[in-house]
């Protein structure tokens, strides 16, 4: 990272994130103060205890004195403490507002946005990068605070004690700031790096987990074990190279002081033989140059926390900065169902990462109220059509309709909330049936979820589990079988109570018994409603009102099962191959 961009990034955080702190960032400013004034004070009282109590001996001094160190000495712990408080509370605050942030972009992105990046990146922005912004901001900022004020203030006691020596010490300073320089452009590279990495492997343990079953089945434990262990291995080794670039400003500072003592001592031993320099200034004098010491060293090596922080807010700025793509539209009229018809205009569609066109030219007509089924092989486009209606994806040309009016030119709040969708791939939370089904509506009561699970046929086998409707399924649902899991989708979309319902029928073979169960709670959910459905059941062909055949994003014939059978040589073949 170059000095120009670390600017930029540091200038963006102050402006958007630092700055509304504005009036704690200044009441540590004044601790700081105070911290840096005791500190000087500290050395600069060995002057008077040296000269009133060791050479003249006097009595009265001798009490007050020790009293004041005292006094400096607690004034810069307490002040200190409160400084550090106020600046670890802003650090948080500025962490937890990015973290929100990003909270913000991972649910509201459209998806195809989500589609193309590793939800683990996400993870390890929150949980890695925001960490170390939180770190520039608690430790970069006050320790640049306190630290320059404590140098300043030392630096001139210096100066007061003894002009000629102060000016042999000051010499030494530009050394050290050029050496810190270099090594926070190292820090930046590396710690960028191992945000990447940090960002890989999270991906990686999400995977692990979610391919559990799959990995024992492959036999594939002992090479994933390895690439964790690699993932981790290569970590360790960024993690080691960071610290050891972050301390090795310390063996130079230590050599570059000890230049500066023995230069010191023995130039100051010249200037009292020539009776420029006494020994109460000489004390005090050292006193304020070990002093200075820490706060040297800690602005030697805050361009480097400095580094670190603006390598990793530059990671969580790309993140948020991604614009949310789906349209903010509060000012555009709500969706109005009416009959709730559905149309197509030539609507054309490629993902974001593909030129060929997912779907070309399609144009529906579907009647409100009806059944609608797709058929076609694997990748003919299905699953992209109904994706479009949500608008989980938006078409690049064409139209499409309900009731008449746009799905472009209402809310899309109102448009997804007249929308069920019953995937697939079953998502169910780690939680209890009962909250999984009330998702779909957090006001229903336990009745009309009672009964959405008797319209979906679940009713009778939630009641037998364990803790009934309060049973916790696991991740995902484990706990349940594949037939009980899509039942309960469907209960969950029979409770959302609106008029257009998306479904993609899973291809999973339930045994004859259980598919007859989950047909009938289908046929329940889609009564008096517009469905469209992705057909793979043999009853579904039959009740649909209307079958659209679809190859290679085109449809190629469409009418209803009888017409199809006689007119379409493409539709009879996929029934007899596939559907039957
Ligand atoms: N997220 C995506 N990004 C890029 N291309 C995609 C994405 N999803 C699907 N595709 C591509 O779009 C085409 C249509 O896919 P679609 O999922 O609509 O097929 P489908 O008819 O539902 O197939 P299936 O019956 O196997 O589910 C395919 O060629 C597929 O490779
Ligand atoms: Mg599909």
């Amino acid at each position: 990272m170059k000095f120009d961009e670390l600017i930029i990034i540091i200038k963006r955080l102050y402006r958007d994130y630092v700055k509304k702190h504005f009036k704690r960032i200044i009441l540590s400013l004044i601790l700081s103060l105070v911290v840096a004034g005791s500190t000087a004070s500290t050395a600069w009282l060995l002057d008077p205890a040296v000269k009133k109590i060791f050479v003249e001996q006097d009595k009265t001094l001798a009490w007050v004195i020790p009293i004041l160190i005292i006094l400096a000495f607690s004034s810069k712990g307490i002040s200190l403490y409160f400084a550090r408080i106020n600046i670890i509370i802003v650090g948080n605050k500025i962490a937890g507002e990015l973290q929100k942030k990003i909270a913000n972009v991972m649910l509201s992105s459209d998806i195809e946005t989500l589609d193309n990046r590793h939800s683990g990146k996400y993870i390890s922005n929150i949980q890695f990068d925001c960490g170390s912004v939180q770190n520039l901001v608690s430790t970069g900022v006050l320790n640049l605070m306190k630290d320059s004020f404590s140098l300043i203030a030392l630096v001139y006691l210096m100066f007061y004690q003894n002009w000629k020596l102060a000016s042999f010490a000051i010499f030494m300073m530009p050394l050290a700031v050029f050496f810190a320089k270099n090594l926070g452009k190292r820090i930046g590279k590396v710690q960028k790096e191992a945000g990447e990495m940090a960002g890989d492997f999270t991906s990686f343990l999400s995977e692990i987990f979610k391919a559990s079953r799959m990995i024992r089945i492959y036999q594939k434990e002992k090479e994933e074990n390895k690439n964790a262990g690699n993932f981790i291995d290569q970590l360790v080794e960024k993690n080691i190279k960071i610290a050891s670039v972050m301390i090795r400003a310390t063996p130079v500072m230590e050599t570059l002081t000890g230049f500066m003592i023995a230069g010191f001592i023995f130039y100051s031993g010249k200037l009292i033989t020539a009776g420029e320099l006494e020994l109460n200034n000489f004390f005090s004098f050292l006193a304020a140059m070990m002093l200075a010491y820490q706060p040297i060293r800690s602005l030697a090596t805050i361009n480097m926390v400095a580094y670190q922080g603006a390598a990793a807010a530059k990671r969580v700025f790309e993140v948020i900065d991604n614009p949310i793509q789906t349209k903010n539209d509060e000012e555009l009229p709500n969706l109005k169902i009416d009959k709730c018809k559905i149309n197509f205009e030539d609507v054309e569609f490629h993902y974001l990462n593909t030129k060929d066109m997912a779907i070309k030219k399609i144009n529906l007509n579907i009647e409100g109220g009806s059944m609608t089924a797709f058929v076609g092989h694997s990748g003919a486009g299905k699953s992209t059509i109904i994706n479009l209606l949500p608008r989980f994806y938006d078409q690049q040309k064409g139209k499409i309709f309900i009731d008449d009016q746009d799905t472009h030119k209402v809310s899309l709040f109102s448009l997804r909330k007249n929308i069920s969708l019953v995937s697939q791939d079953v998502v169910l939370f780690d939680n209890t049936v009962k909250d999984n089904i009330a998702y779909a509506d957090s006001k229903a009561t336990q009745n009309d979820i009672v009964n959405a699970c008797k319209f979906a046929a679940a009713d009778e086998f939630i009641k037998a589990l364990p803790d009934g409707y309060d049973t916790f399924i696991g991740e995902n649902g484990v706990r349940l079988s594949g037939g009980q899991k899509q039942r309960i989708s469907i209960a969950r979309a029979i409770l959302k109570k609106s008029p257009i319902i998306l479904l993609d029928e899973a291809t999973s073979s339930l045994d004859a018994e259980s598919e007859q169960i989950v047909q009938d709670a289908i046929s329940n959910l889609i009564k008096n409603k517009t469905t469209l459905v992705i057909a793979h059941r043999l009853s579904t062909i039959h009740n649909a009102d209307k079958i659209y055949v679809l190859k290679n994003g085109l449809i190629i014939a469409s009418g209803t099962h009888e017409s199809l059978i006689k007119n379409s040589e493409d539709y009879k073949s996929l029934y007899q191959k596939q559907l039957k």
